[in-house]
């Protein structure tokens, strides 16, 4: 089979700020003397003590360190709002839609400013300052992007947690890093459904023995009502009255930490992903410039929740530090109907358009339809993330989606690397669907053997990253021990990305997704551990092991083999139940979409489950079991085998 390349248009070449030339200078720049290169573009943002050092990094064994741009002090808030003011004060900075197609506002960065200045003065007033810890736990509001920014204008460090999450998951994440403050809504709004909110704060709260929470700042989003605890709750409308919106941003050092995101990982609970503040933003923005191709005056949409790193660095900070107009969207691309993603381009008239290919896939469920009755003529860069897009997905988003007019970037990254590695530039890149193609500048891609070996040209593997950039994280929060554990010890002197990949002849990466135990749903990071832990709390459940298997719109499924306690019984009815038990428990991201129930699961001699058979057997690909003569007992496979959920 002849792969398929799409060759750079001349359009997107001619107005592209970088061709194929330049991109390669640039790179052998950026990796033959990182210093100098990230010296220059460290300047993109302003600092109130310029940095005189740059990169100052190791990941050396027990002495994992990164730190950039560490004698300079700048504020994140500053660079996002304060210094556009003279020139665009009145230029649009956020234009919001409603899950209603009628609701809309359009924030202008005056506005932003005086809606950041009050915010933070709120959170003053409750005793926010530099390094306190904030929990976010909002829909898709502007104020969620004003409450991180206040956080940011004060040096308070945010952690958001996705709507989506249970109370328990909730609670979790506020002891975890000892949150004083929690800012949250009475309820969320998404597909013309609620969420409530408000209700599952006071029950992730009242789940904690010794909450560390002071506060809770309520955003009226429904007007619905809700309990109010008094001295610990305020409306944010009431506290607002109280305060100026005047606040100078506080100066805060590159390395101070920025935010918090929880995610998931092969074992144990989510970790805190710590962000640092200077180089974060110099890589958020100059990616959301580069690899979008963002020319001043797009109208720029990422389709993304800010609970999620991609709402983080490209709804909020990347795009606002670079002056541009982002879009923040409330609701889901099928409500009121499947053409309201492209409904939301024409009317504001979007440029730049970033989404997950489980969107994608889903949509193309629909047809051509519902896309071509809307012009999307606007519309010049298309980008995906989260997970590998498949090339009828790519075809899909570039024919149908694009017209064949669009430029398409696959861009790879994680919630750990703060932006994107792996992408194509529109200017510059030829494309190759499913491919996310060439590595960022700075970025140095290796591939290495199951044994860490290096491998050189054409080759299949394992996804590392040799040396640091700006975004990369910091530490996992309160326990740099793990961070180190997690991503430096597998291979020695390498950041290790959890990710499988092919190298083709051309030096184009194909990621090939995760070869550790998290599962990508819907581009959505899901660890098997958390899942199984969860199921195995359910007072029926003995055992419980947890797969991933290909999903037709989400990408990966989630398979869950139980074993239940002598005498249960398996049927239908448990199976709605463990089901209703794990949303209730984690939240519905992590709804298992198969359960099968099994008198015993596959282990070594030594006890040990082996996933690599419950893999095939969900993937209903079970004729290549490979080895399983270290089996325990071998019956138990053919039960799996007889009893298995996904058929074809
Ligand atoms: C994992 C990271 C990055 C923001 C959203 C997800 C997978 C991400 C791609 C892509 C193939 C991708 C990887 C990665 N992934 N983008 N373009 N092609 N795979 O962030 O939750 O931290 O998940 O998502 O497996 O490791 P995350």
């Amino acid at each position: 089979m002849t792969e398929r390349v799409v060759d750079v248009q001349s359009a997107w070449r001619e107005r592209g700020l970088v061709d194929d030339a330049k991109y390669q200078e640039m790179y052998k720049a950026s990796v033959a003397d990182p210093n100098a290169f990230w010296a220059e573009h460290g300047k993109r943002i302003d600092w109130s003590t310029p940095f005189t050092k740059v990169k100052n990094t190791s990941f050396a064994p027990g002495n994992v360190s990164i730190k950039w741009f560490e004698d300079g002090k700048t504020n994140v808030s500053h660079n996002c709002i304060d210094r556009h003011l003279k020139k665009r004060g009145d230029q649009v900075a956020i234009i919001w839609e409603g899950d209603d197609p009628n609701e809309q506002k359009h924030i202008t960065y005056r506005e932003l400013h005086r809606e950041v200045c009050r915010w933070a003065n709120v959170l003053k007033n409750r005793g926010v300052e530099k390094g306190s810890r904030v929990i976010l736990y909002l829909p898709m509001v502007p104020e969620a992007a004003y409450a991180m920014l206040a956080c940011a204008r004060l040096g308070a460090i945010h952690a958001i947690v996705f709507g989506g999450f249970s109370p328990d998951s909730l609670a979790q994440r506020i002891k975890g890093c000892e949150a004083k403050v929690v800012i949250t809504a009475d309820e969320g709004l998404r597909g013309g459904r609620k969420v409530p909110l408000k209700a599952n704060v006071d029950e992730a709260i009242k789940r904690l023995d010794d909450a560390s929470v002071d506060h809770v700042i309520v955003v009226r989003r429904t007007g619905g009502s809700v309990a109010m605890e008094p001295g610990r709750d305020v409306y944010y409308d009431e506290a607002a009255k109280q305060v100026t919106d005047d606040c100078p941003a506080v100066a805060v050092e590159a390395e101070h930490p920025l935010f918090i995101l929880y995610t998931s990982g092969s074992t144990g609970q989510p970790k805190g992903v710590v962000h640092t503040t200077g180089g974060y933003l110099v890589y958020a923005s100059m990616t959301h410039e580069y690899v979008f191709d963002y020319h001043e005056g797009d109208i720029y949409w990422c389709t993304a929740d800010v609970g999620w790193v991609t709402g983080h660095s490209y709804i909020v900070y990347g795009p606002l530090a670079n002056g541009a107009t982002t879009l923040m969207f409330e609701g889901i691309p099928t409500y009121p109907s499947n053409s309201r993603f492209w409904e939301v381009v024409d009317k504001h008239k979007v440029n730049i358009f970033y989404t997950a290919p489980t969107a994608i896939r889903s949509l193309m469920g629909g047809g051509e339809g519902p896309v071509k009755k809307t012009s999307r003529k606007s519309l010049r860069v298309l980008g995906s993330v989260g997970e590998p897009i498949n090339p009828e997905a790519w075809e899909w988003y570039y024919k149908v989606v694009g017209d064949e007019r669009c430029s398409i970037v696959d861009t790879w990254w994680q919630t750990e690397t703060g932006g994107i590695l792996i992408t194509p530039l529109p200017g510059a890149t030829k494309l190759k669907p499913g491919s996310a193609t060439r590595p960022f500048f700075g970025v140095q891609p290796v591939m290495v053997d199951a044994e860490g070996k290096q491998l050189e040209g054409k080759c299949e593997g394992n996804l590392c990253i040799a040396d640091s950039w700006p975004g990369q994280m910091r530490t996992v929060y309160g326990d740099h021990e793990r961070f180190e554990q997690t991503y430096f010890s597998t291979y020695k002197n390498l950041y290790f990305t959890g990710d499988g990949a092919r190298r083709d002849e051309d030096g184009y990466y194909w990621i090939t997704g995760r070869v550790d135990d998290v599962i990508n749903v819907s581009g959505h990071r899901m660890g098997t551990a958390e899942v199984e832990s969860s199921l195995v709390a359910h007072p029926k459940v003995a055992e419980a092991a947890v797969v991933g298997y290909p999903h037709n719109v989400k990408g990966q499924g989630i398979y869950a083999y139980v074993t239940l306690n002598q005498g249960e019984e398996g049927d239908d009815a448990l199976r709605k139940e463990l089901v209703a038990w794990v949303r209730k428990d984690i939240g519905p991201i992590a709804s298992p979409d198969l359960i099968q129930f099994a008198p015993g699961l596959p282990k070594t001699r030594s006890g040990k489950i082996m996933r690599r058979i419950l893999r095939k057997i969900a993937e209903d690909d079970f004729g290549s079991l490979g080895d399983t003569s270290t089996l325990a007992e071998p019956a138990v496979v053919d039960d799996l085998i007889e009893n298995r959920q996904n058929r074809a």
